[in-house]
């Protein structure tokens, strides 16, 4: 099976998890494209959909699905989306594809998050895929070296991406992080930071993982 195939399973079987005349936030990334393609199938059964960036927004509008701006909505029935890594405890890292903070912002909203993925993004311990940290621009320089001060770890400025709030992403390598929460809250003390990838304080509820062997639907241990 390919990896756009596992990717196109769990997004199969996310739709499972969509709460009818509800609204629900979408992710963003390869794995939530899919997810949307199937939503749109279904598209009559809710109300509508947040969007954690403007390419999803786009998508989504583009099958005709209702896109909501957060600031009307008061309840997100489920957040749905993929991600760059996970742990046993369904610790995340994302941010990859650099919509980190507003996807963080629309799970803050969410009853619940169902994180799609194939099994190449199961991990013993986060860190290997770089953890991406959005920054403000004039912090960039001052974050980063409080990052090696800190953390160790090696930042690395993503060349040439500028995010949809119009910040800087450095994508910090060389990670090995054992104590998720922990990190996550620290990175959110540094001045600067807008948003780092870990998504621990608030982990993945269930996480739908794409094998050979079919989907496994799998929840912290
Ligand atoms: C987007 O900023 C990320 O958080 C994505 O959720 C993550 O990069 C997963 O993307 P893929 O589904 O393309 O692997």
């Amino acid at each position: 099976m390919t990896q756009d195939e596992l990717k196109q399973n769990v997004a199969q079987a996310a739709i499972e998890y969509v709460v009818p005349d509800t609204i629900i936030g979408v992710g963003t990334g390869s794995t939530a494209n899919f997810f949307i393609d199937e939503l749109a199938k279904i598209k009559g059964t809710i109300e509508g959909a947040v969007a954690s960036s403007e390419a999803t927004a786009e998508r989504l509008k583009s099958h005709g699905i209702p896109v909501f701006d957060l600031n009307s909505v008061a309840e997100i029935s489920v957040y749905i989306d993929g991600a760059d890594e996970a742990d046993a405890g369904l610790n995340l890292i994302k941010g990859g594809g650099g919509a980190l903070t507003r996807e963080k912002i629309v799970l803050a909203v969410a009853d619940k998050f169902v994180c799609i993925a194939d099994d190449s993004k199961k991990v013993n311990v986060l860190g290997k895929f770089p953890l991406p940290i959005e920054v403000i621009p004039m912090a960039r320089s001052y974050v980063a070296r409080e990052i090696v001060k800190r953390f160790g770890g090696e930042p690395v400025l993503r060349d040439g991406f500028i995010t949809d709030n119009g910040n800087l992403i450095l994508d910090v390598h060389a990670l090995e992080i054992t104590d998720p929460v922990s990190m996550e809250n620290e990175l959110n003390s540094i001045v600067g930071i807008v948003t780092n990838g870990l998504f621990a304080a608030r982990p993945a509820d269930i996480f739908l993982c794409g094998t050979a062997n079919g989907v496994e639907t799998l929840t912290a241990k």
